[in-house]
């Protein structure tokens, strides 16, 4: 079946299985690999996208229940404020190791900064305990969060 998606700005038409997972529709159809596939369910958040601006896990999000709504991926993040502060603080605080896991997590910090611009230490522990790094990379990632939270 044919569906029309919104992702990044784009209207995008896909012909897939209504029960494919926007992760594979993102990667296999729509050639956008920043997304990455690590658990295929919904346990470790390297599949982390927005949809309508929350951090969705796409491995488990299927193509027909997307609508209308607006897809933003790792891609695109740095067009927003709360992504352009994040990927800035990643940066300066030379967040990533081997890599795997960070667009996940760049894109839950910046739901979560975009939501609640001064976030609490527990604030960034419940928004961020579904992203896992096997590199260790936590600490670096909460004092990047806190970084752009002050502004980068
Ligand atoms: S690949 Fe989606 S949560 Fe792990
Ligand atoms: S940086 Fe290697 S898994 Fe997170």
């Amino acid at each position: 079946m044919v569906f029309v998606i919104q992702v990044n700005g784009t209207v995008q038409s896909v012909d897939v299985d209504d029960d494919t997972p926007l992760l594979w529709v993102l990667r296999d159809v729509l050639g956008m690999t920043g997304t990455k596939f690590g658990c295929g369910m919904a346990l470790c958040g390297a599949c982390t996208v927005h949809i309508d601006g929350v951090a969705s896990r796409s491995c488990v999000t299927t193509i027909d229940s997307i609508g209308r709504s607006q897809i933003t991926t790792i891609e695109a993040i740095g067009a927003t404020a709360s992504g352009a502060k994040i990927q800035k603080a990643w940066l300066d605080r030379e967040v990533v190791q081997c890599g795997y896991c960070q667009s996940g997590q760049i894109m839950s910090a910046s739901a979560l900064l975009a939501s609640n611009p001064h976030p609490t230490d527990s604030d960034i522990d419940e928004a961020m305990s579904g992203n896992i790094c096997r590199c260790g990379t936590y600490i670096r990632i909460r004092e990047a969060i806190k970084q752009a939270a002050r502004g980068g």
